[in-house]
């Protein structure tokens, strides 16, 4: 039930109010305040076995950021279905009018170390833990519908060009420097991504005020094995507000923690977030039917063409009682899946698979880490999975291993009609290939689309964020690469923001680099918009 979570954590959960003060021995500790000495006024012994044990502790306290998403802050809720959808997915959280499944999600900026402010300009995750009666399924999303390259491949490339410079550790501010800005030109999948990310959407006023997006296709797939393509949406039900860059900035400064305080806050108010669940779904045969390729993580489904229904809704009403041991400690995945959810081939999908679990193992500290209170399951979990870091599971029996005759009760598998997870028979055929179909290199076509869609003023933020944020790159060619490649998407923004940051402003769309030549370009001195 929707409790199910909750009443598992409270096993975990310790109360050291009044008790005697022990060692992790048990051993109870008559003085805390004074190492032991060799006389008043002698040097401490190695025997201080409390003291010992109290520094070592300690040394050991911290574990590594996430390589991305470092910074972020987590609560608990509760997801509740609205309509049964058992005609496109045997999902049983999604079966039955009414059904509550706890959550916890995980809200963050990408881009920052841990101890980075929260109102930077950055795309926000958006990680949601279902904690279903079949095993934990993981959203694990984003604020924008659109990622900045469509091959996993490209990852570490596209981190490394947005993190602190490796030579000095400048600047902290993703958006704001020359790997940042010539990745994007090199790389121009990025165009629609980027454009999302020169928007207010980047600048979230609320964790509450945001929306939520899968990103990929995923699939549904019913009891009856029929399969549908899937994209999830989140909709905050107080609707999407964003700062203002002025405000952005100021706060940074004055409060670095102004997202986190307003979640805890409000939850402590009992003024509870909600978000309802949106689906968008394509009948499989209907896959090759749009002139993007649906497995192009830099495209969204236009709602025109495929609009959203609304299925659940999720309400977030208990803050943490630990942020080490629930917000740090939680390890999502996009590969945590249920039956009636599958993946699509999106290759960048596809990458993820592999990389979350890999990164967990070094960051949680070995193979055990789904026995951590937060990331357990609620349902029963029975493998012949053994030993490793931090086991904490006494398995009994002679037997761990899969077939045996010497046990007759070791854990089988269950048929998919008991429950077990069969991948979707998808037909394959293909040369091993490097490439993808023509569609992925429409780089363009989506980002115009969401320029043409921005409001007067929306436009204008647009093109004030381009300009300060090039006009923080040093280099003359970056600042003209960029305003070359987003001649593409919309000439008149793209020659307003080439005056603003000294750089020749594009006499039209060209996706060659270095179309304009640098050395033609203006003195370099930069005109960044006070905003
Ligand atoms: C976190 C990899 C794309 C959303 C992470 C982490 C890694 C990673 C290694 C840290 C996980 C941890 O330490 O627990 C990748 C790779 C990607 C990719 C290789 C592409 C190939 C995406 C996309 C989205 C996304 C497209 C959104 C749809 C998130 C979120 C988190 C995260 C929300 C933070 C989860 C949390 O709060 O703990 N990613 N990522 N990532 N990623 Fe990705």
């Amino acid at each position: 039930g929707a409790d199910s979570k909750d009443e598992q954590l409270e096993q975990f959960r310790s109360d050291d109010a009044g008790k005697d003060l022990t060692t992790n021995q048990g051993v109870k500790v008559s003085e805390d305040e004074f190492s032991l000495k060799a006389g008043e006024r002698g040097p401490t012994l190695m025997e201080d076995f409390h003291f010992r044990e109290k520094m070592t502790h300690f040394d050991h306290e911290r574990i590594p950021e996430r390589v991305v998403h470092a910074r972020g802050y987590a609560a608990h809720g509760v997801f509740e279905a609205y309509d049964s959808l058992e005609h496109l997915t045997k999902a049983k959280f999604l079966s039955e009018k009414g059904k509550k499944t706890p959550v916890f999600v995980r809200f963050s900026t990408v881009a920052g170390s841990r101890g980075s402010a929260e109102t930077v300009r950055d795309v926000r995750g958006f990680a949601t833990k279902f904690y279903t009666e079949e095993g934990n399924y993981d959203l694990v999303g984003n604020n924008m519908p659109v990622f900045f390259i469509q091959d996993a491949i490209k990852f570490p490339d596209f981190v490394h060009a947005v993190k602190p410079e490796p030579h000095n550790e400048m600047p902290q501010a993703a958006s704001a420097h020359d790997t940042l800005w010539d990745f994007v030109a090199h790389n121009q999948e990025t165009a629609h991504a980027i454009m999302w990310l020169m928007s207010d959407r980047a600048l979230p006023r609320s964790f509450r005020m945001m929306d939520g997006f899968g990103v990929h296709a995923f699939r549904f797939v019913n009891a009856e094995g029929k399969s549908h393509f899937v994209k999830f949406n989140w909709k905050s039900t107080l609707g999407v507000h964003s700062l203002v860059w002025d405000e952005a900035q100021k706060i940074s400064g004055k409060d670095p923690d102004f997202n986190r305080r307003d979640l805890y806050e409000a939850i402590e108010n009992g003024d509870y977030p909600e978000f309802e669940l949106g689906v968008q779904i394509i009948p499989e045969e209907d896959e090759h039917k749009f002139d993007f390729d649906l497995l192009d993580a830099t495209k969204l489904w236009p709602q025109e063409e495929i609009p959203i229904q609304i299925v659940g809704k999720m309400t977030l009403n208990r803050n943490v009682d630990n942020v080490f041991a629930e917000t740090e400690q939680v390890a999502f995945h996009a590969g945590h899946v249920v039956p009636g959810i599958d993946f699509s081939n999106d290759p960048l999908l596809q990458g993820r698979l592999f990389s979350y679990t890999d990164t967990q193992l070094i960051r949680l500290g070995g193979p055990n880490f789904h026995e951590l209170p937060i990331n357990r399951p609620v349902c029963p979990f029975h493998n012949n999975q053994r030993d490793g870091y931090g086991r904490q599971t006494i398995n009994r029996g002679q037997v761990s291993y899969h077939k045996n005759g010497l046990a007759n009760n070791t854990p089988a598998p269950a048929s998919p009609a008991d429950g077990g997870f069969e991948h979707y028979q998808e037909k394959m055929e293909g040369r091993k290939v490097r490439a993808r179909s023509e569609s992925f290199k429409d780089h363009f076509s989506q980002a115009a689309m969401f320029w043409n869609s921005m409001s007067a003023p929306e436009k204008e933020h647009i093109i004030e964020a381009f300009s300060f944020e090039l006009g923080k790159c040093k280099e003359k060619v970056v600042r003209q690469n960029a305003v070359d490649m987003f001649a593409n998407v919309n000439l008149e923004m793209a020659q307003t923001v080439a005056k603003n940051v000294g750089a020749v402003p594009p006499e039209s769309g060209n996706t060659e680099i270095g179309k304009t030549s640098p050395a033609l370009s203006q003195e370099n001195t930069i005109k960044t918009p006070a905003t």
